[in-house]
């Protein structure tokens, strides 16, 4: 994903530096060029070698600003495609507010033309003093982009804001940085996951769909720029997505959960007049108890259950669309995958639809047959996060 991209890493003097480790360790995994540079207070808590070895660069501190022959503050400040201060100290953000340029890293971000994300990081009174709080806005006059502290138990061993965010949280920012914007304006509905059908109160009827897939194009979405709504069928949304409120018109996507098939159905003829896109990635389920016991059904005897159908969301809402462009998804037996796509694409008028087979229901990879306007394609096992990039992408070519 982060494939050759260039990210600095700025370490401060706070304890939250040992998640710039991890932080470090996934974006190498990611494919992305890392480079480590330490300020003076983050030498007296590591030692470079920890960096150099993670990064597989060499590490700069302070002592390397001042040798002979090489501007390393202008050389670094260059080679970065975005920069990243984690963590944050409150005395690193005092001296950086008032431009000073006394420490290589100071002086490198004085000198870049790069973005610069800034995690402060630090004990909750420390974050609220107004000194703090006045220097974080002023930073974020000049263009930094700062990311809110977590809250949780502090090393200190209080509790409150002032947390790094947990490294995987981290690299979704940085993942969301190089997306294109191309999505930026327009509004997308996305269904996700199992809906629910009450044989009594506490009894349903549900399947196995883990919503993943319309976690992974919400995110993507919401990365590239979109306003999202997701009509969420579990009862719980288990999945973080990193607040991008530093892009100030990005909205974070709406998540509404919906119990049963009819209530999805509902919310969605309510939101899809106003999008531009449609993407049916749930899983509703297709029949229900024609009746419902109210309380609980005691265990006396068998029960037979008699099933109707549950309204099919987006062949309704084929019947209303406008300028909206669809998307639909299908799985299926691998043999009959083909005929029931192109009979599904027809028949629920959708401009694209993705078809999988049913063997890799649940897996992180699957092969995907799409089916677009002019185009038929297979790819072979691909992950969900790569397909959806691609729908986008495709989505992308279509308007
Ligand atoms: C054990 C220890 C932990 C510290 N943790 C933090 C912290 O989390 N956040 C912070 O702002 N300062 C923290 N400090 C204070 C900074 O280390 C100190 O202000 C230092 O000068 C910062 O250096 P820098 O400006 O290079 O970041 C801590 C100090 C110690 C001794």
């Amino acid at each position: 994903m982060l494939s050759k991209h260039k990210i600095l890493i700025g370490i401060t003097g706070g304890i939250a530096l040992y998640k710039a480790c991890e932080v470090i360790r996934l974006l190498k995994k990611e494919g992305a060029q890392v480079k480590a540079v330490l300020s003076t207070g983050a030498e007296e808590f590591a030692r470079p070698l920890l960096f150099s070895a993670l990064t597989g660069e060499k590490t700069y501190t302070n002592s390397d600003f001042f040798s002979a022959g090489s501007m390393p503050h202008i050389e670094l400040a260059n080679w970065a495609e975005a920069i990243l201060i984690l963590p944050a100290t409150a005395s690193f953000l005092s001296k950086l507010r008032c431009g000073q340029a006394s420490e290589l890293l100071l002086a490198l971000l004085l000198a870049t033309r790069a973005p610069v994300y800034l995690f402060p990081s630090m004990n909750t009174v420390m974050l609220e003093h107004p000194a703090t709080q006045e220097n974080l806005k002023v930073l974020r006059s000049y263009g930094y982009l700062i990311y809110e502290p977590a809250e949780g138990e502090l090393a200190c061993g209080e509790i409150g804001k002032g947390r790094l965010p947990e490294p995987l949280e981290i690299l979704e920012v940085i993942k969301a940085h190089f997306k294109p914007k191309d999505f930026f304006g327009k509004k997308v509905l996305i269904t996700g996951g199992p809906t629910r059908e009450y044989i009594d109160e506490v009894r349903f009827i549900t399947n196995a769909s883990s919503g993943k897939t319309a976690y992974l194009l919400v995110k993507e979405a919401y990365f590239r720029g979109a306003e999202v709504f997701l009509l969420w069928g579990h009862k719980e949304f288990p999945y973080e997505l990193p607040k991008l409120n530093y892009f100030s018109d990005i909205p974070y996507p709406k998540i509404i959960t919906t119990l049963t098939t009819q209530e999805m159905f509902d919310q969605a003829r309510a939101i899809f007049p106003e999008v531009d896109i449609g993407i049916f990635a749930g899983a509703p389920c297709d029949f229900k108890p024609k009746s419902s016991h109210t309380g609980k059904l005691k265990k006396r005897e068998p029960l037979t259950l008699e099933l109707e159908l549950t309204p099919d969301i987006a062949k309704g809402l084929s019947k209303i669309k406008d300028k909206q462009i669809t998307i639909g998804f299908a799985l299926e037996e691998r043999e009959k995958l083909l005929t029931y796509a192109l009979s599904k694409k027809a028949e629920k008028d959708f401009n694209l639809l993705i078809a999988n087979p049913l063997e890799t229901a649940g897996a992180d990879t699957s092969d995907y047959l799409i089916l677009g306007p002019v185009f038929q394609e297979e790819f072979k096992n691909l992950s969900k996060e790569k397909l959806a990039t691609l729908v986008f992408d495709l989505i992308g070519r279509l308007s």
